[in-house]
C-alpha cells in the first residue's frame, strides 16, 4: 500500500482514533469529560468520583462511589517492596523515579498477566490509587521524612497531602488539589494518552502503557511544564516590582523563547482549565496571607495577552497552586501523572475494547532509492 498523504508536522488537526471519553472544542474553549462540561465538575465533583466517569463513560451513584473509595484504600498502602525499591533509586529527576517505581509495582501487581478486560479495570484502579502514593512517597523520603501510613477516611487528594507533608490538610489544601486533579484527569489525545494508546494497542499491558505515558508526559512541551513555571517565577522573585515583571516576559519573547504555561495546540480561547485554577491560585494565596504569586502570575498573563495575544493554559496557575500548597517543584509534573493516570487508563480499557494495531506509515525523504552498494573496502 502507498501512503497518500503529506504528513503534518506534529499530526496537527488529525484525528486519529475514535474515543467516548473526552471532547474538545477548542474555538469554544469547551472540555467535557464523557459530556460533563469541566466547569461543573471542577465546581461540584470529586476527583474519585471523576476517575469512575472516565472509566464508565457515566457519573457513579453513592454506593459505586464508595466502592471505588473503599477499592482505592485498599489499594494505597505501598508494598514494602515498593519501599525498599525508593530507597535505594539515586537521586535524580523525579519522572524518572515515577517511571521506575511505576515499572516496579507491575512486579507486585496480582493480575500483572491477566489481560482480561475485569482484570485491566482492576489494574487500572489500583494502578491510580497507587501513583498518588508513589509520588507523595517519593517526595517525603526525598525530603528526609519517614513514610505515612494512608488514611482511608480520607479522599484520594487528601491522602496525597497527607502522605507528602506527614499532615492532614485543611478543607481547602484538600479542594485545591482535588480540584487540580479533576481538571488534569483527560484531555482527549493529547502526546501521553497517544503514547499509552500506542503501546496498549499492541496488546502490551496497562502498567507499560501508563509508563509509556509518564515518559512522554515529562518532557517540557507536555507536563513538565508547570515546573518551568513556577521556576520562572522564582527567577523573577517574589518582591519583584511589576516593571521587572514586564521585562523578563518582553525580554523573553524578544529572544523568541517560549513562555511556559502558555499556548496551547487545540485551544484558541482560555483553556478552561486555566480559569479554575487561576481562581485556586488567588484563594489559596489570600488564605496564606499572600497573593504575590497569584499576582505575578496575572501580571505575565497581562502581558502575554498584550503582546502576543497567546492565553494560560492548564500548567500556568497550577505551578503557584502547587507552590502554595508546599508540594516541592521536582514534584510538579508527578503531581500532573497522579491525575493523568486515570485519562490513560481509560484510553487504554478503550484501546482494549476495539482494538486494532496502530502502525501509521512515514512520508519517505531520506536518499533516492535505489543507491548504489559499494563494499566496505571501497568505501
Ligand atoms: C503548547 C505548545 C507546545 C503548543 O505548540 P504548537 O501547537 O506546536 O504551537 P507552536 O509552538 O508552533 O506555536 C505557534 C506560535 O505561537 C508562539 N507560541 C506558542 N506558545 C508560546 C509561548 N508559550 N510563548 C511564546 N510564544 C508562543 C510560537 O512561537 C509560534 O509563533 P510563530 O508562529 O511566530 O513561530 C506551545 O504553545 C508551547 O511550547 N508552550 C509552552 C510550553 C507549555 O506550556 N506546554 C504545556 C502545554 S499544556
Amino acid at each position: 500500500m502507498t501512503p497518500v498523504d503529506t504528513p503534518k508536522a506534529g499530526l496537527e488537526g488529525v484525528v486519529a482514533t475514535s474515543s467516548a471519553i473526552c471532547h474538545i472544542d477548542g474555538e469554544r474553549g469547551v472540555l467535557a469529560y464523557a459530556g460533563h462540561d469541566i466547569h461543573d465538575l471542577a465546581r461540584e465533583a470529586g476527583f474519585e468520583e471523576v476517575c469512575y466517569l472516565l472509566w464508565h463513560r457515566r457519573l457513579p451513584s453513592r454506593a459505586e462511589l464508595g466502592d471505588l473509595r473503599s477499592e482505592f484504600a485498599a489499594a494505597r498502602r505501598l508494598p514494602e517492596a515498593m519501599l525498599r525499591l525508593m530507597r535505594s533509586l539515586p537521586a535524580g529527576h523525579a519522572m524518572d523515579a515515577l517511571r521506575t517505581l511505576v515499572s516496579a509495582l507491575a512486579h507486585s501487581d496480582p493480575e500483572a498477566d491477566d489481560q482480561a478486560p475485569p482484570a485491566a479495570y482492576r489494574k487500572a484502579v489500583r494502578l491510580t490509587a497507587q501513583v498518588g502514593s508513589v509520588v507523595a512517597t517519593w517526595g517525603r523520603l526525598n525530603a528526609g521524612g519517614g513514610p505515612i501510613e494512608p488514611d482511608p477516611a480520607l479522599g484520594h487528594a487528601a491522602n496525597f497531602l497527607l502522605l507528602l507533608t506527614g499532615e492532614r490538610p485543611s478543607a481547602l489544601e484538600a479542594r485545591a488539589l482535588d480540584v487540580a486533579l479533576i481538571l488534569h484527569a483527560d484531555h482527549e489525545l493529547n502526546a501521553s494518552t497517544f503514547a499509552a494508546r500506542v503501546t496498549a494497542a499492541t496488546l502490551s499491558d496497562v502498567h507499560s502503557a501508563a509508563v509509556a505515558g509518564i515518559g512522554a508526559l515529562k518532557g517540557p512541551l507536555h507536563g513538565g511544564a508547570n515546573a518551568e513555571v513556577m521556576r520562572m517565577l522564582l527567577a523573577i522573585g517574589e518582591d519583584a516590582d511589576d516593571a521587572r515583571v514586564e521585562r523578563t516576559v518582553r525580554d523573553m519573547l524578544a529572544r523568541k523563547a517560549k513562555v511556559p504555561g502558555f499556548g496551547h495546540r487545540v485551544y484558541r480561547t482560555e483553556d478552561p482549565r486555566a480559569t479554575h485554577l487561576r481562581r485556586m491560585s488567588r484563594e489559596m494565596g489570600e488564605r496564606s496571607g499572600s497573593t504575590r504569586w497569584y499576582e505575578m502570575s496575572r501580571r505575565i498573563e497581562a502581558v502575554m495577552k498584550a503582546e502576543t495575544n497567546i492565553d494560560a493554559n492548564v500548567d500556568f496557575y497550577s505551578a503557584s497552586t502547587y507552590h502554595m500548597l508546599g508540594i516541592p517543584i521536582e514534584l510538579f509534573t508527578p503531581v500532573f501523572a497522579v491525575s493523568r493516570i486515570a485519562g490513560w487508563t481509560a484510553h487504554v480499557l478503550e484501546q482494549y475494547a476495539d482494538n486494532r494495531l496502530i502502525r501509521p506509515r512515514a512520508e519517505y525523504v531520506g536518499p533516492e532509492y535505489p543507491q548504489p552498494f559499494t563494499p566496505l573496502d571501497r568505501r
